[in-house]
């Protein structure tokens, strides 16, 4: 018998999401990797076994053992597209946004991002993590335990570094780990005018090294740090977008881009050009540019709590992305503005619905593939040996559950490497 810190046995289902060359794409998306009376066990807070409940329990015995029957076991899910480090709210927004005013325009007036800018610049560093620490605890009660947030509510080189400052302060959190994104080009604020470069060129020469400096010497410096922009109409254009983004991978960052959420503008193709991580949104993608991407290693974000949230009808063909081999993944978009959501499951319960996603590639779409698009697929995302011991066992019997129900919160219990929450 060998001798393990965890076991968790005789669950229901465990599913395991495993991928070991990379991203799911097309028919292996609808396969999670189903064992019945499935058991894993797990040591310094990695998978050292996963398979059927009898035979671990006969190898190895544990200090903590979990009788999971009746419960379904899954990954913990991945959230690989978030704002979460904001200060105010947006409610007064929504409310004209139901009544017909549009998303981009208000940000034109002034409103939208700027007015959460205002509200973050205007809040302390204290008040900031207090207020991202508990949405990152609502978060991983949801079963979220990896997120990448991030900045572009500050949009001048200290406010940018103070909300990175509290992305970092999140980093000791035993119940869900944290990765840093740079949106510095989230949306060009004032005095600075709407589609001048001076802004562009503030981001490039003074930004950007100022925030990789930071993260050389701060406690995420082991995570991968990225750079994104809003490439958007009103936000920024091709040429900024190019600029700021190559740049940036100068400097050795990996990349992501917010492209095609009203407007294509080619961000699509440039994305799969530069070989960012991931391009998110893709709302309005054109046929060719998702061929294009389809057949590249960048990872295809859908984002669909968006559109629920903008009331909009106009989701991203994430089917056709699939068909045509896409390896794609689902977030939730957390943000004061465009999704004031939280939850993996309820953004999986939406996706099929509209999208016609089977349960299954949006569990995958929520674990392997999420962490493919943080660059940490090799060791987070699925139930595989030698991956870290990120895991839920749920109030149900079935994964199928997850996207099923929706507005109820089906997990049971959280396992962060290997320590139950
Ligand atoms: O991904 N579209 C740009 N950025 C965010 C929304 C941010 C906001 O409205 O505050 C998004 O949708
Ligand atoms: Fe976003």
């Amino acid at each position: 018998m060998q001798r393990v810190d965890l076991l968790i046995h005789s669950a229901a289902q465990l599913v395991t999401c495993a991928s070991p060359g990379g991203p799911k794409r097309s028919a292996a998306l609808d396969d999670v990797g189903e064992i019945a009376d499935g058991a894993v066990a797990v040591s310094d807070g990695i998978i050292v076994a996963v398979g059927a409940s009898g035979d671990l329990r006969a190898e190895y015995c544990a200090a903590t053992e979990i009788d999971a029957a009746g419960t379904a076991v899954c990954p913990g899910f991945v959230d690989p597209h978030t704002h979460l480090v904001f200060a105010g709210d947006r409610t007064r927004e929504f409310e004209r946004k139901l009544q017909g005013a549009d998303y981009m325009e208000i940000l034109q007036a002034g409103g939208g991002i700027l007015s959460t800018m205002r509200a973050t610049r205007a809040a302390s560093l204290p008040e900031l993590v207090l207020q991202a620490r508990i949405l990152l605890y609502e978060m991983s009660r949801l079963g979220t335990t990896t997120v990448e947030i991030k900045s572009g509510y500050g949009l001048d080189t200290q406010s940018e570094l103070k909300i990175l400052e509290t992305i970092a302060a999140l980093a000791g959190e035993p119940y869900c780990e944290v990765v840093p994104t740079f949106l510095g080009a989230h949306a060009v604020p004032p005095p600075f005018l709407a589609g001048s470069d001076d802004y562009t060129r503030l981001v490039i020469d003074e930004m950007l090294p100022a925030v990789v400096q930071w993260h050389r010497q701060s406690r995420l410096a082991a995570q991968p740090f990225f750079c994104d922009v809003f490439c958007e109409p009103g936000a920024f254009d091709y040429a900024q977008t190019t600029a700021i983004l190559t740049a940036a991978q100068a400097q050795g960052m990996p990349l992501k881009l917010h492209a095609d959420e009203f407007v294509a503008q080619g961000g699509v193709d440039l994305a799969v050009e530069l070989g960012a991580t991931s391009v998110d949104h893709l709302d309005v993608t054109p046929p060719a540019a998702c061929l294009h991407l389809a057949a590249s290693p960048t990872m295809a974000v859908v984002l669909p709590a968006v559109n629920f949230h903008l009331g909009s009808s106009r989701f991203a063909n994430a089917r056709a992305l699939i068909e045509a081999g896409a390896a794609m993944a689902l977030a939730t978009d957390a943000n004061p503005g465009s999704a004031p959501c939280l939850s993996q499951p309820l953004v999986m319960a939406i996706a099929c619905r509209y999208q016609k996603l089977r349960p299954a590639e949006a569990l995958n779409a929520i674990t392997i593939n999420a962490a493919c698009a943080l660059g940490l697929g090799d060791r987070i995302g699925s139930l595989e040996v030698g991956k870290q011991a990120d895991l839920l066992l749920l109030k149900a019997p079935d994964y199928r559950h997850l996207a099923y129900w929706f507005g109820r919160n089906l997990v049971a219990q959280t396992i962060k490497r290997g320590n139950l929450v």
